[in-house]
């Protein structure tokens, strides 16, 4: 897999372990898309309102919206995939929504968990084969912040068993058809995003396994927040000499900041953890280079007091970069 394919399937299903970046990135990729000319859809699953507070717009829901040029948005939930679902099914909306209260889907998804999954990738997919009046698809790109790989693991290792309690036609061959298009590595790649660190990147290998296993398509493994070496040699060498505070403030004094040297200390002990988290991350990208044989894409860990719009902009640039 070269990473300048990262944008060429319609459907980028996002996941790895919570907290990596998943979001982050789900957004980064969309941004990369809409740069690159792809009429984009990002969608948030049993939404959290993150992408409205990143891009700081009103409240996303089921309806799809342009909120940037070229990026639309929408917030899946299993409710109203299925109101829509019986609706197309059965033309009856207002039926369905007095049907659909939330009672009967907690009693079908308690029941039969999967059927949530189900609904949701439905929705995913109807998106994902959508053409308009002149044949052409509607979207280039449906990037989809998806749950943690296991959940989707177990979708794709039991499309049967997640239907078991609704043993009737459509919703039994929806779930092949999605599991079909989940497996079609033209039309779908899983977004594994990674940080190095210990947990995520044995996790990461854990990841690839099971969903090679399963045939899944992966595009780049992407491994987010990493840190950029701050020190020259020299900066190192004092850093790692165990040098006293006096020592420490004559150097930095030297260098054109006047510090006391309890401030020196301190600064000395931030430097050295940097250092520190310098050689972690080297190890970490040996371990993921060793036992993943993935191409990666590395995004930069992003300074600011706020982590925002513009933050997701500088990482769609990596992106832009991996395919032109
Ligand atoms: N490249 C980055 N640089 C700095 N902070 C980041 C970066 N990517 C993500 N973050 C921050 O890390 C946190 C977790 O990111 P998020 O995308 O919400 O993770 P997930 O969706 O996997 O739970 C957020 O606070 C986000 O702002
Ligand atoms: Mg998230």
């Amino acid at each position: 897999m070269d990473p300048s394919n990262l944008l060429d399937p319609r459907l980028l299903i996002v996941t790895g372990k919570g907290g990596v970046g998943k979001s982050t990135v789900a957004a980064a990729l969309a941004v990369a898309g809409a740069r690159t000319g792809r009429r984009t859809c990002l969608v948030e699953v049993e939404g959290r309102q993150t992408f409205s507070r990143l891009f700081d717009t009103s409240a996303w829901d089921f309806t799809e919206r342009e909120f940037r040029p070229g990026i639309f948005g929408l917030s899946i939930d299993p409710e109203a995939s299925l109101v829509e679902y019986l609706d197309m099914f059965y033309g009856a909306r207002r039926l369905s929504k007095l049907v659909v209260g939330s009672t009967a889907v907690e009693f079908a998804t308690t029941a039969a968990p999967g059927i949530k999954d189900v609904l949701l990738i439905g929705k995913v997919k109807e998106m994902e084969r959508r053409r308009d009046g002149d044949g052409r698809f509607h979207y280039d790109l449906v990037v989809v912040d998806a749950p943690p790989t296991g959940r989707i693991v177990n979708f794709l290792r039991a499309p049967d068993a997640t239907t078991e309690m609704v043993n009737v036609g459509p919703i039994r061959s929806q779930a092949q058809s999605l599991v079909d298009m989940l497996l079609d590595g033209r039309r779908t790649h899983l977004q594994l995003v990674t940080l190095l660190e210990e947990m995520p990147v044995q996790e990461t290998v854990d990841s690839v396994a099971a969903l090679r296993g399963l045939g899944v398509t992966l595009g780049p493994v992407v491994v987010n927040r990493v840190l950029t070496e701050r020190f020259d040699a020299e900066g190192r060498k004092a850093l790692t000499d165990d040098l006293e505070p006096a020592e420490l403030a004559a150097l930095l004094t030297d260098a054109g900041l006047d510090v006391g040297e309890d401030a020196a200390a301190a600064l000395g002990q931030l430097g050295y953890s940097h250092l520190s988290r310098l050689g972690l991350q080297e190890r970490m990208r040996d371990e993921l280079r060793r036992r993943v044989t993935l191409p990666t894409i590395e995004l930069p860990y992003v300074y600011g007091a706020e982590f925002g719009a513009d933050a997701v902009g500088v990482l769609a640039r990596k992106f832009e970069e991996a395919v032109t």
